[in-house]
């Protein structure tokens, strides 16, 4: 059998104490798989450790203990790519620039860049604006270049954190239409932070729950929704209350103890 896509197991991380300010353990012993083309969603409390999950698995941040492993498939791809929270997207470079930003670094030649950047531009929607610069454009559209910039270098894995938190609700919907269109078509392998359980119900196959700081899972919830799946029609189905009043239910006293903590801390 071959091994999971992504492997977490027994992941520590505690950062250290700046100045006389006691170490923080942001992660208290966290362990996950994620198979191959699956959408995992993570949602826990403001500030359980769930940007610093992904950004250990994009080897931007050292494990204190545990292990942390995503199986690189086909050394032709790169094996991750990960979507800030924010758009992330670089305010010096056009809407084309910023999507064929992943391809340069990978030695792609500037023909196929150009004729790859203009496919994903058209494929969110932003052909009127490839060349306009990020500050000429809003928030949705702005994450939505992020989104191309990501997809564009066709990763094995995508770690997105939050990428839809900062838009209206419309915009919200509206990328998570574009999200799962594209990954029903070329099934990467995705994990999703979100602080939302609409978004979690409506994108993930699994959902992982997180506890308050040292963030551990706290529980596993199987989304039994059917693909392709219409993230606005979703809302209509009675499950989907029905879950996420159970997954309400299973947070609550998180964010409880999160904003409790916050508050010592103020
Ligand atoms: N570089 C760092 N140095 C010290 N502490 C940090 C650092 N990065 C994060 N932390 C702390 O670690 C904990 C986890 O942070 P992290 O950003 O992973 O949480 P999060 O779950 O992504 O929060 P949010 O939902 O607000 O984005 C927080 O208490 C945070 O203040
Ligand atoms: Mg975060």
């Amino acid at each position: 059998m071959k091994p999971p896509k992504i492997s977490i197991d027994n992941l520590y991380v505690t950062y250290p104490g700046r100045k006389r300010a006691e170490p923080v353990e942001a992660l208290g012993g966290v362990t996950l798989t994620v198979t191959r083309g699956e959408l995992v969603c993570i949602v826990g409390p403001s500030g359980c450790g769930k940007t610093t999950l992904l950004r250990v698995l994009a080897g931007l941040e050292q494990a204190t203990g545990g292990s942390a492993h995503i199986q690189h498939d086909n050394s032709a791809r790169p094996v991750k790519a990960m979507v800030f929270q924010g758009s992330g997207v670089f305010p010096w470079m056009t809407v084309a620039e910023n999507v064929a930003y992943g391809l340069r670094l990978q030695g792609v030649s500037r023909q196929e860049r150009a004729e790859m950047a203009r496919h994903w531009i058209a494929e969110i929607g932003l052909e009127r604006f490839a060349q306009s610069y990020p500050a000429q454009l809003s928030g949705g559209m702005q994450q939505r270049v992020g989104l191309a910039r990501a997809f564009a270098c066709d990763p094995e894995v995508l770690l997105m954190d939050e990428p839809f938190g900062a838009l209206d609700a419309q915009t919200r919907l509206i990328l998570q239409q574009v999200l799962l269109r594209q990954w029903e078509r070329d099934a990467k392998t995705v994990v999703f932070v979100t602080h939302s359980i609409e978004e979690a119900l409506t994108l993930g196959d699994r959902i992982y729950l997180m506890s308050a700081r040292p963030g551990r899972l706290l529980h596993e919830v199987a989304v039994p929704f059917a693909r392709p799946r219409d993230a606005i029609a979703l809302r209509s189905d009675p499950r989907f209350s029905q879950l996420f009043a159970e997954i309400w239910e299973l947070l609550r006293d998180e964010v409880e103890r999160a904003r409790l903590a916050e508050e010592l801390t103020e």
